[in-house]
């Protein structure tokens, strides 16, 4: 038998570099100026075949070679450099002498220095046996004795295109309430920046996207796609040239921010990964999904528990008597999660106080948050605690015992947000304050699950007269994710939710250490299907939360069907929030059997194939399918209503045409090759805001 193709491989001969995962191969080849230049990223072919050099075209104009897999801001490269550096004479950018590959496993290191300063940057990449993803990072280092270097722009990796006809861009944009909508436009041949100035990943923007030729669909095409892992500002580039190249770079930090790289220092990059998929979108988004879960979610295997959340039903007027009788119905429903939201602690009867006062407010618990936990326990249900570790009131004991401890700078007005300032997690005594006081509420309360909420950006950063000012940009994120990190090494068990005022902080750097994330705000059904649509491009359903709340809808003053808030819901990993108090005994009875059936898909939704449908009629549907294909859930819905005709029967191209399954609430048995091609009859009720969950099993 021949030996099996290595992963990763390096051509000395011919400079050739080759990553290799299932489906997909990438090469890069060493240009003649020791510059790492990009050759192929796409469909599995012979690389070799495709290193004749890249001969510039014969003119003084167009006298740029191909990509660099990190362009470095010297040379004929006047596109968006992904290193920017200035020596302490004034030099700018590097010109790199190719020290040699390293390799280790799956893991390829293209060693670079500079032919005359100090200075030193590997360019990283890692592939694994069963994914298409090549997650990419560079490590920068100062390998001299001297002056520091100022770093203006480090970023992870650059990303090249084949050359395609055309090239679409599809990506997410947003706002509180109205996260994650995805844009899919014709990509202009111009700079593109994607990006967050704000301290966190943003609602009004993730750093994800895709690219194809305007041609691919669900099912079919080609995509390439790229995921950050990084949730503090950030910006990636999209430049399309006129001459009909398309590339992108992108890493964190966004403009005008720089850092001073001392001696014997290493800069590390977050990873920047990229899958190419010719699946079509869904095809992408189910290879990510599986990244996902298989390399950056925390216990991927543990079932995300259905939770209550008592936002949106108490708000700020949180007390024991009342969260225990908000528990006990809770736990009457089969919810396995109660999560005590803001309200709790200091002096925080609204949002004008008491943020940083982290113990519990005696008037309204007056033996502390255990005897809650206790009867939570009692209950049958885990305790979850909403905590906002990052945030100060000006009126608070935290701020008045340490207002130097927030991010501002002295000679600027300070903007309140929320009323709350942000605390410098850069500074290790705010770092060690927010860790001790997390492990000591963990600890001391029994708390099962930490809502990490963060409810405004930074504004006004500054260190005035530190040699470094602009790394808080970096340290505060840092922090935030190694606090996460010390958090559940200490307490096995804890799992943490990831919220930032809705989907503010959703990436692959903070879902490493969080269980799921709070989408949005928003938890209105019809305009969660859109949220939802856009955040299943990354990431699988089992990292978004989704609550079913009272109807009318408090954001949108909508009224929905308790069933259609639940079909939504289901679609995720099912929460509840609403007041149960006032939900009526049906009303109670239904949620009940429908968090039952919820537990019956779970292990679909959270751990099978999503496969996004579109039927006729204004419906949708999201369809989950074992991995071995044995089971099926379809959750279709239908915001309005027109004409009142039916939809057409909703085809379901992920079954197998061979197999027959059996409807397990009808009964009833059809054909894969009729499902696929013709349809199932979806039967909806009447009227706006109808769903349906179907479940299938094949019985061959
Ligand atoms: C914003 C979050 O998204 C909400 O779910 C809630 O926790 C509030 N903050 C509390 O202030």
């Amino acid at each position: 038998m021949p030996a099996a193709t290595p992963a990763v491989s390096f051509d000395p001969a011919l400079g050739l570099a080759v990553l290799r995962t299932p489906n997909s191969v990438y090469a890069i080849r060493i240009g003649a100026d020791g510059s790492p230049r990009h050759l192929h990223w796409g469909p599995v072919l012979d690389p070799a075949a495709l290193t004749a050099p890249h001969s510039p075209a014969d003119s003084s104009f167009e006298a740029e070679a191909a990509a660099d897999e990190l362009a470095p801001q010297t040379g004929a490269r006047f596109g968006p450099a992904g290193l920017q550096v200035r020596f302490a004479d004034g030099t700018i950018g590097a010109q790199w002498d190719f020290l040699g590959p390293r390799i280790t496993g799956g893991e390829l290191r293209l060693r670079l220095a500079d032919r005359r300063y100090p200075l030193a940057a590997d360019l990283c990449y890692r592939v694994r046996p069963d994914s298409d993803v090549i997650e990419r990072w560079t490590e920068l280092t100062h390998t001299g004795e001297d002056a520091p270097v100022t770093v203006h722009r480090l970023d992870s990796a650059s990303w090249t295109l084949p050359r395609l006809a055309d090239y679409r861009l599809s990506h997410l944009v947003g706002g509180w309430n109205s996260e994650f909508q995805l844009q899919r436009d014709r990509l202009p041949v111009a700079e593109t920046t994607l990006t967050s100035r704000r301290g966190l990943t943003g609602h009004h923007a993730s750093p994800w996207l895709a690219l194809d030729d305007g041609t691919a669909d669900e099912e079919h095409g080609e995509v390439w796609s790229t995921a950050l892992a990084w949730s503090g500002s950030w910006r990636i580039t999209v430049h399309r040239d006129p001459v009909g190249r398309t590339t992108w770079t992108g890493g964190f930090g966004h403009e005008g921010l720089s850092w001073r790289l001392a001696p014997g220092e290493t800069l590390h990059t977050p990873v920047f990964s990229g899958l190419y998929s010719a699946g079509g979108f869904g095809g992408a988004s189910r290879a990510w999904h599986a990244h996902v879960r298989s390399q950056v979610l925390p216990e991927p295997e543990r079932d995300r528990p259905v939770l209550y959340n008592s936002w949106e039903a108490t708000g700020f007027a949180v007390d024991e008597a009342g969260q225990r009788r908000l528990a006990k119905l809770a736990a009457g429903l089969g919810v396995e999660l109660f999560v005590l939201d803001d309200g709790w602690f200091g002096a925080r009867t609204s949002d004008l106080a008491g943020l940083g006062d982290w113990t519990p407010r005696p008037a309204a618990f007056p033996d502390g948050l255990r005897p809650l936990a206790d009867e939570v326990h009692r209950l049958g249900m885990d305790f979850g605690l909403w905590v906002e570790p990052e945030m100060v009131n000006r009126d608070s004991d935290l701020y008045r015992a340490h207002p130097d401890w927030v991010v501002h700078t002295p000679t600027r007005d300070a903007t309140e947000l929320r009323n709350q300032l942000m605390l410098n997690f850069a500074l290790p005594e705010v770092e060690a304050w927010a860790h001790a006081t997390l492990d000591r509420l963990v600890t001391e309360n029994g708390v099962d699950w930490l809502k990490w909420d963060a409810n405004r950006p930074v504004t006004e950063a500054g260190r005035p007269g530190h040699p470094d000012p602009d790394r808080l940009w970096i340290d505060h994120t840092r922090a935030v994710h190694r606090i996460m990190d010390r958090l559940r090494a200490d307490h096995p068990g804890l799992r943490i939710e990831a919220c930032a005022g809705g989907g503010a902080r959703v990436d692959l750097g903070v879902l490493a250490r969080t269980d799921q994330a709070w989408t949005s705000d928003n938890t209105d059904p019809v305009d969660r299907i859109s949220i939802q649509h856009g955040f299943s491009q990354l990431l699988p359903a089992q990292a978004m939360a989704a609550w079913v709340t009272d109807s009318p809808n408090v954001t949108t003053g909508r009224t929905t069907p308790l069933r259609f808030r639940f079909h939504v819901s289901m679609a995720g990993a099912l929460g509840l929030g609403g007041d149960l108090t006032h939900w009526t005994p049906e009303e109670l009875t239904e949620a009940a059997e429908l968090v039952a059936r919820y537990k019956e898909i779970r292990p679909l939704v959270q751990r099978g194939e999503q496969h996004r449908l579109t039927g006729s009629g204004g419906v949708t549907a999201v369809h989950y399918a074992a991995a071995d294909g044995a089971e099926h859930a379809v959750l279709a819905f239908r915001p309005t209503t027109s004409f009142g005709h039916q939809p057409a029967p909703l085809r379901l191209p992920a079954l197998d045409s061979r197999a027959r399954y059996r409807d397990l609430d009808t009964g009833e048995e059809y054909g894969g090759a009729l499902l696929r091609h013709r349809g199932i009859e979806l039967r909806l009720p009447a009227g706006d805001h109808a769903s349906r969950l179907i479940r299938l099993r094949r019985v061959d």
